[in-house]
């Protein structure tokens, strides 16, 4: 069985589209745009603008969950916003490897990390041993940064550090 994750799209698929799309129905679950995590806590008013599903169950109207995409490089802080998600009853947290604008990638977060599959693994490790053992650690990587070289190198790391390669099961890895 497989689901359809509606696509997290920065300043396209907000709150408003995940609204209208989910209503239209075919959307098993989707993936907020990425909260950027740099060196402190989150603040709930950012969470809030992001993602106001989050102060309803972490679902859309039309009762689809939406699971919360952080984007940073520091394991500790990734891991400590994770886990006050996780308080906060979020259903999974997502990880944004994939983001090539240089604007993100110049502060050490998303793609750019896939030339560090050292770090994915960190950060991975830090959020999975943070996260209570129900809320599932996903990851969304692209292929590399500039080549392929180290496609499997990234995903296994992602795989080794917790990430779950099937955010419907419960038990982790
Ligand atoms: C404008 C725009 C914003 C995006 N924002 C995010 C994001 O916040 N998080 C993420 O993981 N991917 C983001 N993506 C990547 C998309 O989710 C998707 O993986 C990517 O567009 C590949 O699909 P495509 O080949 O059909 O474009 C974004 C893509 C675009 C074009």
């Amino acid at each position: 069985m497989h689901s359809v994750i509606l696509a997290p799209m920065e300043g396209l698929v907000d709150a408003p589209m995940r609204d209208i799309l989910t209503r239209i129905g075919g959307i098993d679950r989707c993936v907020s745009e990425f909260i950027r995590v740099t060196d402190g806590p989150l603040h709930p008013a950012a969470l809030h603008r992001i993602l106001p599903e989050s102060r309803q169950g972490w679902r859309t109207a039309a009762g689809v969950p939406v699971h919360p995409q952080l984007l940073g490089s520091d394991p500790d802080w990734l891991a400590h916003n994770g886990a006050w998600l996780a308080d906060l009853g979020a259903p999974a947290v997502d990880l944004n490897f994939g983001c090539p604008a240089k604007t993100v990638n110049r502060h050490r977060g998303g793609a750019t990390l896939l030339r560090e599959p050292e770090t994915l693994y960190r950060i991975v490790s830090a959020m999975r041993a943070a996260l209570p053992a129900r809320v599932p650690v996903t990851a969304k990587m692209r292929l590399g940064y500039s080549d392929t070289s180290q496609t499997l190198e990234c995903a296994q790391a992602l795989a080794d550090g917790g990430g779950c390669r099937d955010c419907r099961s419960r038990s982790h890895p």
